[in-house]
């Protein structure tokens, strides 16, 4: 049976990672996949995490299945999380996810269960895993214009006439905050003009949110969210506390489906959880028990965000320190649009051969795209990364 199969290409983010475990140079640099590190290089547990996770190996009584939409307790504080004080609670149904992927293919499938032949418009570029993981569960996924890989701004007004293209009922896919790969995300004006659009044409939000806390604030962040949630009788949402709660290998999500009624909601919610038991069943425990900890415990919750915050902020500051190094080394280049972007990543804007010879030649290892995770600059390294940039571009 397994003769008829060709060997898969390695994934354009996820394959970085054995390449650059596997590069014997001390000084390369690691750009590549999204995961926040330390100024040691370090992906730490969050102390907060750590602290959760005793109290609940004390306390943990049983490992007994909870059901296919997870826990009740963490959905209902992720959903506190994500729509705020004004959140159409009577409208929502909120189910725990195996991470930011299994919400989307699990979004994927209600799409395909509701309305097999809308269309999920995505942005260009959008996330590297965004097309296989829909497309593969059979959605038809159409692009709109995004980024503006010359000027490095957003392509607002080409976005919002292609949406204006598009017939009612079809699917808007958009990042909530920290737009991956560009960084860059609309003001709270544009989002008002694209819910405008999506209003307009009758088209459904599809808002993928793995960066929460990781652009402004947590508030801030789901602006995006909360205004379209106020509008539109139609919308999925889903989270990730993969970057936010740094609890990326245990598989901790949301999936939130707004419907018009209460009515329609209850069908929603009891196809969403036939359409788990036939994917994986039910969604892990260990990491959606823990952001319930921090969540309904006032002292974990502030303590979160006090190390959400720390950790925005060296990313920020990571940006301008890239940023002046390249102006000091390369004075005839650009590099401002990554201080303008947010989170953990932005377009270098160099060429994909550029970037195969920061490879090559530095050890410096980034996606194709040229696509950067600021994460992985640190004081010690800036220096190093800046002059094999500037040295890759003058040498072509
Ligand atoms: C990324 O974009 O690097 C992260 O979201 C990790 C992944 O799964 O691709």
């Amino acid at each position: 049976m397994f003769d008829t199969l060709q060997a898969a290409a390695a994934d354009a983010i996820l394959g970085l990672i054995a390449e650059y475990r596997d590069d014997p140079r001390k000084d390369k640099i690691d750009l590549g996949v999204g995961v926040y590190r330390t100024e040691q290089g370090d992906t730490p547990v969050l102390d907060v995490v750590k602290r959760a996770e005793q109290h609940l190996i004390d306390t943990q009584d049983s490992k007994a299945y909870i059901g296919t939409a997870g826990a009740a307790d963490f959905n209902a504080a992720m959903q506190a999380l994500t729509f705020g004080e004004s959140s159409p609670d009577e409208r929502l149904v909120t189910i725990q996810t195996p991470g930011g992927s299994g919400s989307l293919r699990v979004a994927a499938g209600m799409i395909l269960r509701a309305t097999p032949d809308a269309a999920v418009w995505v942005s260009e570029p959008t996330w590297a895993n965004h097309a296989p993981l829909l497309g593969d569960a059979g959605l038809t996924l159409k692009p709109y214009p995004y980024y503006d890989t010359d000027k490095h701004v957003i392509r607002m007004d080409e976005m919002l006439a292609a949406l204006r293209t598009a017939p009612a009922g079809d699917i808007v896919l958009l990042h909530g905050c920290c737009h991956n790969p560009s960084g860059l995300d609309p003001s709270e004006d544009d989002w008002r003009a694209i819910a405008d659009v999506i209003v307009e044409r009758k088209l459904v939000p599809f808002i993928d949110a793995a960066y929460l806390g990781f652009a402004k604030d947590l508030d801030s962040d789901a602006f995006a969210i909360r205004h379209m949630a106020g509008l539109v009788p139609e919308m999925i949402v889903s989270t990730s506390c993969s970057k936010n709660f740094g609890l990326y290998r245990d598989r901790v999500g949301t999936l939130s489906l707004l419907s018009p009624d209460s009515a329609t909601r209850d069908i929603v919610g009891s196809q969403a959880n036939n359409l788990v038991r036939s994917i994986y069943s039910v969604p892990p425990d260990h990491g959606a028990a823990v952001v319930s900890l921090i969540l309904n415990d006032a002292e974990l919750r502030a303590d979160w965000v006090a190390e959400l915050t720390e950790m925005r902020e060296r990313l920020q500051g990571m940006r301008s320190l890239l940023n002046d190094a390249l102006r000091a080394v390369a004075p005839k280049h650009d590099f401002s649009h990554l201080v303008r972007a947010t989170g953990m990543f932005c377009f270098l804007g160099v060429s994909a051969s550029q970037v195969a010879t920061l490879k090559k030649d530095f050890g410096v290892y980034m996606v194709d795209s040229s696509r950067i995770n600021v994460a992985g600059i640190t004081p010690d390294n800036v220096n190093y990364l800046a002059n094999a940039i500037a040295s890759t571009l003058e040498s072509e």
